[in-house]
């Protein structure tokens, strides 16, 4: 199949297109390469994606509309996978203009183009922070989510809207799926797993916010990719979404997509330390603004849908992610 993977020099969409790949699919990854952390570490991960001859890579920022479809040229996706989009939560409170334009704007420009092609399937990364505030967990797809805590929350919430009337007006079918802490080999240096490890390593105190007490589902990268591709293939109908006669279809869908397995900080560093046999210095200290104490998917929906859910253990994915990060920074341990 033609697929255009946006954010494709990215954590899961470098994964994610390594396995469409492999599968012999057709892929032209879009990414701007910003500089939102270690742009050498984007540059590897499209330097693996161009060892395949059905990969085409187009650099190009997805806010510019007019360029994108110039570049896009004549080429007619069949799916769309929108991952492209300025990550991370405490970002947007120092830079909340890059959301909008990366995350909303970017995102009408993919859903202009899904329309244009009439393609059959866009997937789009929506996230766990839209649930904010709500305090019921597991998080499940039926809560209402309009107490985001952040413009990135924000953000990702107003995706899910704009694909529902897309999908709506041009029967457009879109699944958005929210990410629970992804996590694994190839990961961001931005986010938990990577600091604590370079910390632990460097022998650097690991800060623990909330004085230790923050919950995270993190999710493994394998399923999350495992996920996407059974995803692509479900694509949203009458029959599957099961429509009741005198209600109006939308093909659209959206799915948690995490562990089901809260998970103490304190235990996440505990399995690091375990895998770098070096003790952690720890320093508690207090939420940072915009943070989410606690993050619980619920994984029914996902089961019942794509008959998978995430299964990996942290002892699995932290070893996979320490044997990964020493091997890239060529360190011995
Ligand atoms: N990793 C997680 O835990 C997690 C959790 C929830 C949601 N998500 C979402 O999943 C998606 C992928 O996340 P990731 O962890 O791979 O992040 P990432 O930052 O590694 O990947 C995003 C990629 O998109 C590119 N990009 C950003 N803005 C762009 C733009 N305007 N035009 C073109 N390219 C652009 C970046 O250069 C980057 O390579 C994002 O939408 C993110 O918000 C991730």
């Amino acid at each position: 199949m033609k697929i255009i993977v946006t954010g494709s020099s990215g954590f899961i969409g470098m994964n994610l297109c390594i396995r469409l790949l492999q599968l012999r699919h057709e892929v032209i990854g879009i990414d701007n390469m910003n500089n939102y952390y270690d742009v050498n570490l984007k540059k590897k991960r499209l330097k693996e994606l161009k060892k395949f001859s059905n990969f085409k890579f187009i650099k190009v920022d997805i806010k510019n509309k007019r360029i994108l479809e110039n570049k896009l040229g004549k080429f007619k996706p069949e799916i769309i996978i929108n991952l492209a989009a300025q990550a991370g939560v405490r970002f947007s409170i120092k830079q909340p203009q890059n959301y909008i334009d990366s995350n909303i704007t970017g995102f009408l420009n993919i859903l202009e183009i899904a329309k244009k092609n009439k393609i059959k399937h866009l997937v789009y990364a929506s996230s766990s922070s839209i649930y904010g505030d709500n305090n019921k967990f597991p998080f499940n797809e039926k809560e209402i989510t309009d107490k985001p805590l952040s413009i990135y929350g924000v953000s990702k919430k107003t995706n899910e809207l704009m694909a529902y009337s897309y999908s709506s007006l041009f029967n457009i079918p879109t699944t958005g799926l929210r990410f629970f802490t992804v996590y694994g080999p190839w990961g961001r240096p931005d986010m938990a797993l990577f600091i604590f490890v370079n910390q632990i390593l460097n022998k650097i105190p690991v800060n623990l916010f909330n004085y230790g007490k923050m919950v995270r589902d993190f999710t493994y990268i394998d399923d999350i990719v495992e996920g996407i591709l059974r995803v692509i293939k479900k694509i949203p109908n009458k029959k599957n979404l099961k429509i009741k006669k005198n209600n109006k279809f939308v093909p659209h869908q959206i799915l948690n997509i995490g562990n089901n397995s809260p998970q103490k900080i304190i235990n996440f560093i505990k399995a690091i330390e375990d895998n770098l046999k070096i003790k952690a210095k720890i320093r508690y200290t207090k939420i940072q603004l915009g943070d989410v104490p606690k993050t619980h998917s619920s994984t029914k929906k996902i089961k019942s849908w794509i008959g998978f859910k995430p299964k990996t253990t942290i002892k699995f994915g932290i070893k996979k992610f320490v044997e990964w990060y020493v091997q890239y920074y060529k360190i011995k341990i």
